[in-house]
């Protein structure tokens, strides 16, 4: 009899930790169209981190002002999951959050999921509002809270959510390992300045699949010290496009090695895919950069290779850019150009670009012939060009 009990026993605590426990945030306060839910939801994230047993975060159905939320691991909890069903929504206050640059910070924490299928809403109108001026030249807006902010994170998933109106980017994602985004929905509108969709620094193994960016900014942008960048099955647009960089600003920047986009549609956005390094730039080098299979609808420079970025003048185009590009291609990349220059291949004087593969690409400029811009490059191409692209 003893033994069997034990033998139940232990049966129960297997059952235990091998079932999730679940944080209904409604059970620890928060109400639905109530008040902020920043309290109790911290609360839990903490409860959660510190959980030995695998821990869900739920957020139901209903709406839920949310002015931040943090946490910090490193967590007890093999795996934490935060699943959003409902609306949580940001106070409309550019300032309204106190303690971080991010709405939504969460910092070195391993085997986290975001998901549900719920939205999160940054409320950004008045934000933009406030940067509408400068922001265009974007490295002069001030600062609003991102609606993301996912640093040092491993094995991360972030699925099935929608990111809404974000006062600045959506996603800012940095030192992460191994992360995946898929099937998200990222919208601001397209005079919304600043609103990136996903930016990457400082990370390995991040993949980004079907999902849709309809931003005031970036789609998605990579930034220095990044290895292996995989974006598949996405459409952007409005936007300013796909980027690598800007790169060389910096000091102590970092290579970007391996960088693909593949599969994926950009509509009437400002640009195509770019990689984009400061003129008079510091030293850095990026290489094994693949672009295929793009259809563009109404792309400015829809392939764009730039070393001379200056978007807010004052640099000096004398100095050349000392960031090394290798290994770069594009192929089967094909639709509309909304600008003459349907391909900008400026590469670096100081650093001809090496490696550049141009294969199948059909881009139609409806005011004339489309055209190219060639300088410090020497593609080797394959298929078919239009643009018929000389680079001499
Ligand atoms: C990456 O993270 C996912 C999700 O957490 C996990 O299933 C997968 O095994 C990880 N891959 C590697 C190579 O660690
Ligand atoms: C990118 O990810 C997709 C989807 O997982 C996969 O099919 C493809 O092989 C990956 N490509 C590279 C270059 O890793
Ligand atoms: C890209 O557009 C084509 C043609 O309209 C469509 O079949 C495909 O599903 C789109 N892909 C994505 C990732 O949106
Ligand atoms: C950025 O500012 C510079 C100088 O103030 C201006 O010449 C340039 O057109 C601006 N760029 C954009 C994209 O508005």
């Amino acid at each position: 009899m003893a033994r069997r009990m034990l033998c139940i026993t232990i049966s129960l605590y297997c059952l235990f930790i091998a079932h999730a426990q679940i944080f209904d945030i409604t059970t620890y306060g928060a109400k639905p169209g109530g008040a902020d839910i920043s309290q109790p939801l911290n609360r839990i994230l903490r409860s959660a981190c510190d959980s030995s047993t695998p821990s869900t975060i739920l957020i139901p159905k209903g709406k839920f002002i949310l002015k931040e939320a943090y946490l910090k691991g490193p967590c007890k909890a093999p795996h934490i999951a935060l699943t959003n069903q409902g609306s949580v929504i940001a106070l409309p206050e550019p300032t309204s959050v106190k303690k971080n640059n991010e709405w939504i910070m969460i910092q070195y924490v391993d085997h986290l999921t975001i998901n549900g299928n719920g939205v999160y809403d940054g409320v950004g109108a008045k934000s933009w509002a406030l940067n509408k001026e400068h922001c265009w030249n974007s490295t002069q807006c001030n600062q609003f809270p991102n609606n993301f902010g996912l640093h040092n994170l491993k094995h991360l998933t972030v699925r099935d959510i929608t990111s809404k109106d974000a006062k600045s980017f959506h996603f800012i994602v940095s030192d992460a390992q191994n992360a995946t985004f898929q099937n998200l929905k990222v919208t601001a509108p397209g005079n919304s300045p600043n609103t990136d969709g996903i930016h990457i620094g400082k990370s390995r193994q991040v993949t980004i699949m079907d999902s849709s960016f309809k931003t005031g900014d970036d789609c998605v942008s990579i930034g220095d010290d990044t290895k292996g960048v995989n974006i598949t099955r996405i459409s952007c647009g409005p936007g300013h496009g796909i980027s690598v960089g800007s790169l060389g600003k910096y000091n102590d920047e970092k290579p970007v090695v391996g960088v693909w986009v593949t599969n994926s549609n950009l509509s009437n956005t400002m640009n195509g895919v770019r990689i984009k390094t400061w003129a008079y730039s510091q030293p850095n080098e990026a290489s094994n950069m693949h672009f295929e299979n793009i259809r563009m609808d109404n792309v400015g420079n829809p392939i764009n290779i730039d070393q001379l970025y200056c978007p807010s003048g004052g640099c000096n185009m004398n100095m050349p850019s000392r960031v090394k590009l290798n290994k770069i291609s594009f192929k089967g990349i094909t639709g509309t150009s909304s600008t003459p220059v349907a391909v900008n291949l400026v590469c670096s004087s100081t650093f001809p670009c090496q490696g550049v593969e141009i294969g199948n690409i059909d881009l139609k400029f409806k005011g004339g012939a489309a055209q190219f811009v060639c300088s410090n490059a020497r593609p080797a191409f394959s298929g078919k060009q239009n643009p018929k692209i000389n680079c001499r």
